[in-house]
C-alpha cells in the first residue's frame, strides 16, 4: 500500500528509534522524506535507507532547540519540494534522575528539547499547511505525559505539555482542513528506553533487562513496543482514514494506559 506516493514529510529524531521507524515506514509508502536530526552520520544513513526504497530523501542537521535552524530547513524543503505535507516531532531526551538530585540546567534542557522544540517546528510548518488547506503534525508525547513514575519529573511534565500544546495547535488548524495529533508510546525498543531501563532500574537495584521485563509483565499484552508499531500509527495518523480525526493525544502502549 502507497498512502503517501510524493507527499512531503519532515520528521525530527529521525535518526534513531522511532523516528527512524517512521521515516522508512514514509518512505516504504512512497512520501519524499527530509529526516532532521543533531546525529549527522546516522541521520545520512537513515535518509540513504529511504533513498535505497526508491523516494526522495535528504538528512538536514537541526536542532529543535534552535529557531534559525529549524527555519532554515523548512526553507530548504519548501525550495526542494515546494510543500510538506506531514511533519513528525520525534526528537527528544529523557535523562533518568530522582526529583531531589535534577539540576535546573537539565529541567531546562529536557523542557527545550521535548516541549520547545515541538512548538518551534510545529509553529514553522503551521502557516505552511494553512496556506496549503492540508496537512498533518503528528507530536510524539508518551504515555509519561499522561502518567509518571519515579525519576521522570521534567520529561512527564515536557510530555503534558506536549499534549496540551498539540491540542492548541489542533484548534488553529482544523478550520483550514489540517491535523495535529499527539502520539503517547509507552516503552518502546530504542536507545532511548535501554538507557531509561538501565539508569532507572539501577534505583531499584535491578539491571536494565530486569526493569524492562518488568514493564513488560506490567503491560497487559505482556511485551514492549517495536517502533514500527508506533511509526504504524503515526502513518495511519498521516492518512486519509483520520481525516477527521484531531487534537487527540493516541496511547500506543499495549493496553497500559485505558482511558
Ligand atoms: N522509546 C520509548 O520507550 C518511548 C516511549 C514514549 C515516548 N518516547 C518518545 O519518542 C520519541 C523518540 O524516542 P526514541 O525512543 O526513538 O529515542 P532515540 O533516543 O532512539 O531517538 C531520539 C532522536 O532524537 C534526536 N535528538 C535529540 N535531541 C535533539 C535535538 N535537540 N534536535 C534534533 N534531534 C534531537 C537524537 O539524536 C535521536 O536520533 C522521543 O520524543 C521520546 O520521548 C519514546
Amino acid at each position: 500500500m502507497k498512502r503517501f506516493e510524493k507527499q512531503v514529510v519532515l520528521i525530527t529524531g529521525a535518526a534513531n528509534g522511532i523516528g527512524k521507524a517512521c521515516a522508512q515506514r514514509f518512505a516504504e509508502e512512497g512520501a519524499f522524506v527530509a529526516c532532521l536530526d543533531v546525529t549527522d552520520e546516522l541521520n545520512e544513513n537513515v535518509a540513504s535507507e529511504c533513498r535505497a526504497l526508491g523516494v526522495e530523501a535528504i538528512a538536514l542537521h537541526c536542532d529543535v532547540t534552535d529557531k534559525d535552524n529549524i527555519n532554515q530547513v523548512v526553507k530548504t524543503v519548501m525550495d526542494k519540494w515546494g510543500r510538506i505535507d506531514v511533519l513528525v516531532g520525534s526528537a527528544g531526551i529523557y535523562t533518568g534522575t530522582p526529583l531531589v538530585d535534577v539540576p535546573e540546567k537539565q529541567w531546562q534542557r529536557t523542557i527545550d528539547i521535548n516541549l520547545t522544540g515541538v512548538f518551534l517546528t510545529n509553529q514553522a510548518v503551521a502557516p505552511i499547511m494553512i496556506a496549503q488547506k492540508s496537512g498533518s503534525v503528528i507530536n510524539i508525547s508518551s504515555m509519561a505525559g499522561k502518567t509518571s513514575w519515579v525519576a521522570s519529573a521534567e520529561y512527564s511534565a515536557s510530555k503534558s505539555g506536549v499534549i496540551g500544546l498539540t491540542r492548541s495547535v489542533a484548534m488553529e488548524l482544523a478550520p483550514y482542513g489540517a491535523t495535529a495529533n499527539a502520539v503517547c508510546p509507552g516503552n518502546t525498543l530504542t536507545d532511548m528506553v535501554r538507557g531509561v531501563a538501565a539508569k532507572v532500574g539501577a534505583l531499584d537495584g535491578m539491571t536494565g533487562e530486569e526493569w524492562l521485563a518488568m514493564r513488560a509483565n506490567d503491560c497487559p499484552m505482556k511485551r514492549v513496543a517495536e517502533p514500527w508499531e508506533i511509526a504504524g500509527v503515526v502513518a495511519f495518523l498521516a492518512s486519509q482514514d483520520s481525516r477527521y480525526l484531531t487534537g487527540q493525544a493516541i496511547e500506543v502502549d499495549g493496553g497500559l494506559i485505558m482511558s
